[in-house]
């Protein structure tokens, strides 16, 4: 049993979609606001529009694209990002905005007309690899976090937000959430091994765990690889190690679903025979429970503080970004597992691991995510996969709640999709 929505479109377009920013080896590289998550923006909006979709742009680069209902009123908004890290895979986040495309795109070529209008949208730099905190764009859309605070955040490679939005073309003049949801609704690769290991089809997605990310910044002194005695140096290279280090402890201590990262260390000057002046380092929490998260910071805090002491650096610290543990709504939660089941597929209850833009708008409305395997559990990863069959089962799930949720109206589709909100 199938639905509505055609897969094949949604994985040639993946594929096309995959193509813009395309690493050399596979994977994809279109880090949030350079000139290739431009061009893929510009390729999403181009299809948006022959779809007939009316697509406008907020302050923070967001874009939504609307198909009408026939009742004036919230949308049933399909969402995710179009960002990827630098060594991504095609799937993370585009197979969410993609397959939003492909809901509204079937519905179009069968004329069948919703009482709620369905807007699919595409969230700015969800991944927060250039620009921190991730999910940026939809926590600026829910009104938390300030437009102009967003907008002057410095990337990894000293650029502003604002100006490379502008740059881009996407410093848009939508108002911040005029767009409102009545439900939101992300389809997602699992990113992790457990819908594989089991062999089930759909992840019914309960929330996301918290996140807490930390900037280390260590300052020794430089001096002679050779001539300085080890008892005379203020090693910052050698606190970052250790502090590294130290992280895996606290985290295998702490054990169950604690995990800890350092994703990106740099030294300076970063040469073999110069003790390092400088460390920048990052820190990477993540706990399903906010009580533990907590735990786990404390513990790094004075992890820090005591290698800092032990090998005469000073240390500063940055928050880059903390969210809180986040549930769905049950009910909605509750017709992602019905839809499922309703079309055969074998569900699974599961928190995310990740991060998604639905953490976000689940503070505004009703927020539910779909999931499907991971082909070795892998992410963040040039050679992230997810078999097509996967891809049309979740498809299929997403487009039946979908339509349930935005109503079926009574008459066919007439004319072109219209909405209230001006084009820009
Ligand atoms: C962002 O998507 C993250 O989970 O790191
Ligand atoms: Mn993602
Ligand atoms: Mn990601």
């Amino acid at each position: 049993m199938g639905s509505f929505a055609k897969a094949e479109r949604l994985l040639a377009r993946l594929q096309a979609l995959g193509q813009v920013g395309a690493l050399p080896g596979g994977g994809v590289c279109r880090l949030a606001l350079t000139k290739e998550d431009g061009a893929g923006r510009d390729l999403v909006c181009s299809w948006m529009r022959a779809a007939g979709l009316n697509v406008v742009v907020d302050g923070i680069g967001n874009i939504f694209g609307t198909r009408a209902g026939t009742q004036p009123g919230p949308s049933v908004m399909i969402g995710s990002h179009i960002d990827t890290v630098a060594t991504g895979g095609i799937y993370d986040g585009n197979l969410g905005v993609l397959a939003g495309l492909e809901v509204v795109e079937a519905l179009n070529d069968a004329r069948i007309a919703t009482l709620s209008p369905i807007t699919v949208a595409a969230f700015t730099n969800e991944e927060g690899a250039r620009f921190a905190p991730d999910m940026l764009g939809s926590l600026v859309h829910v009104g938390g976090l300030d437009l102009g605070h967003a907008l002057d955040t410095v990337s990894i490679d000293g650029a502003r937000l604002g100006d490379e939005l502008t740059a881009i073309g996407y410093a848009g003049t939508a108002p911040l959430g005029a767009i409102k949801a009545a439900a939101y609704l992300e389809y997602h690769i699992e990113q992790g091994p457990v819908l594989e290991a089991e062999a089930i089809d759909i992840g019914v997605v309960e929330g996301v765990q918290g996140i807490s990310w930390t900037e280390v910044t260590l300052s020794g002194r430089s001096s002679h690889a050779g001539a300085t005695p080890m008892r005379l140096r203020q090693d910052a290279g050698l606190a970052a190690a250790r502090i590294s280090a130290g992280v895996a402890e606290i985290v295998r201590a702490l054990g169950g679903d604690m995990v800890g990262t350092v994703g990106s260390m740099k030294l300076s000057p970063g040469l073999v025979n110069v003790i390092a002046e400088k460390a920048v380092m990052t820190i990477d929490l993540r706990h399903p429970d906010e009580a533990t998260l907590k735990v786990a910071e404390a513990k790094l805090a004075d992890l820090i503080a005591s290698v800092a002491a032990a090998e005469k650096v000073t240390a500063a610290t940055r928050v880059l970004a903390r969210f809180e543990p986040v549930g769905f709504d049950h009910a909605l939660v509750g017709r992602v597992e019905a839809s499922a089941k309703a079309l055969g597929l074998s569900t699974r209850r599961l928190h995310s691991g990740a991060g998604h833009d639905a953490q976000m708008l689940a503070r505004t409305c009703p927020a539910a995510m779909v999931f499907v395997p991971s082909v070795d559990g892998l992410s963040h990863n040039v050679r992230e996969l997810t078999q097509p069959r996967d891809i049309a089962n979740g498809l299929d799930v997403l487009a039946t709640l979908a339509l349930d949720l935005a109503g079926r109206a009574n008459t066919a589709m007439a004319g072109q999709p219209h909405t209230n909100i001006k084009e820009s």
